[in-house]
């Protein structure tokens, strides 16, 4: 091939070139501008032409090899050029740290703590009690017959059966009420928020463990409109002004009378749908007047005293206020659903 051929050839290349790296920069050098590279190979075979052709091909030979150094030069600068800048800006110390992403507060949580805000404000305190628990204060202080269902294997996980002293996983925060009246003196008033276990199957509507809160309020001359007055006003603040609530009589081993307290439908908003099985209203919680029985069992003067009771399950006061469907998934921990709620960054 004769020069002004491969000076053609050559500067197609030269011009091509496109390095993404340093490393292809300096393949270029390597191919073009070292001592035996292509540019020196033709000054080489340039000394042997005629002076004729030398004459013709000095000038373009020169005027390649210009072209040739002026393109490195620039990619080299390039790419040197391009760390440093990177480098600059992740070394500058005035820049604002990245967000850091504490994750949010499970649901259940949040409507805990709402719930116990509320209380608060009307002087309420907040005590916990064990989840492990002895029959006398799941069970007998709070007048449960001795051969109630509740105490069957069905319903509640037994640590130890046996010898009248049974330790099972408490089936509701009401034990609380009772460790709470031995150990301190009247007036009482107290929410006791905490896990409680049942031996059921697990599905969508039932799980072996779920969360409730409880209160208590003990005084002289504490009377049934103290409470409905108190659980109205939960509900207005919990729910908005204008919800509304009904009692319908109930049983339960450790209030007289008993009370059951349902709400109108937050979700249909009384027009009726699934949540509340079409009829407008959903029950909330469990309530009554202490009976006698629980005061005196646990050491309180019931001519003296009376008071009110209630409890309420967490998961289904979350429900209400987000439509969350299957109990699971307070449990399993996916990140898709914790993700929706409340969210702290730091
Ligand atoms: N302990 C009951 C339950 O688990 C709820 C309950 C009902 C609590 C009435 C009370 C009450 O304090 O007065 O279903």
């Amino acid at each position: 091939m004769r020069i002004q051929e491969k000076i053609d050839q050559y500067r197609t290349e030269v011009e091509q070139w496109k390095p993404t790296s340093m490393q292809e920069v300096e393949a270029f050098r390597l191919r073009f501008l070292v001592a035996k590279g292509l540019i020196k190979n033709l000054f080489e075979e340039f000394k042997t032409v005629s002076v004729e052709e030398k004459r013709m091909l000095g000038k373009v030979l020169n005027e390649f090899k210009q072209f040739t150094e002026s393109r490195f030069a620039t990619m080299k600068e390039k790419f040197s050029a391009a760390q440093p800048t990177v480098k600059r800006a992740v070394e500058d110390l005035t820049l604002p740290g990245p967000g850091f992403n504490a994750g949010a507060h499970h649901p259940l949580s949040i409507v805990r703590k709402e719930i116990v805000e509320i209380f608060k404000k009307l002087g309420f305190i907040v005590a916990e009690g064990p989840e492990i628990e002895d029959d006398w204060h799941n069970f007998t202080a709070l007048n449960f017959p001795e051969e109630h269902p509740a105490r069957d294997m069905q319903d509640t996980f037994f640590i130890r059966k046996g010898a009248g002293n049974d330790i099972a996983l408490r089936t509701h925060t009401s034990s609380v009420q009772v460790r709470m009246m031995e150990q301190g003196k009247p007036p009482f008033r107290a929410i006791m928020p905490g896990r409680v276990y049942r031996n059921e199957a697990i599905s969508a509507r039932a799980h072996c463990f779920f969360h409730q809160v409880e209160g208590l309020y003990i005084d002289e001359g504490v009377s049934f409109a103290d409470l409905k007055q108190t659980l109205y006003h939960f509900v207005q603040e919990l729910y908005g002004a204008g919800t509304q609530v009904r009692f319908r009589p109930s049983y339960f081993p450790f209030t007289e009378p008993s009370a059951e307290m349902d709400i109108s439908c937050t979700i249909c908003k009384g027009a009726g749908c699934n949540m509340c099985k079409y009829t407008g209203w959903v029950e909330i919680l469990g309530c009554g007047m202490v009976d006698p029985n629980v005061l005196e069992n646990s050491g309180i003067d019931a001519k003296k005293y009376t008071g009110f009771a209630f409890g309420m399950g967490i998961e289904r006061i979350t429900n209400l206020k987000y439509e969350i469907k299957d109990l699971r998934l307070f449990s399993e921990n996916d990140i898709r659903f914790l993700q929706q709620f409340e969210t702290e960054v730091i």
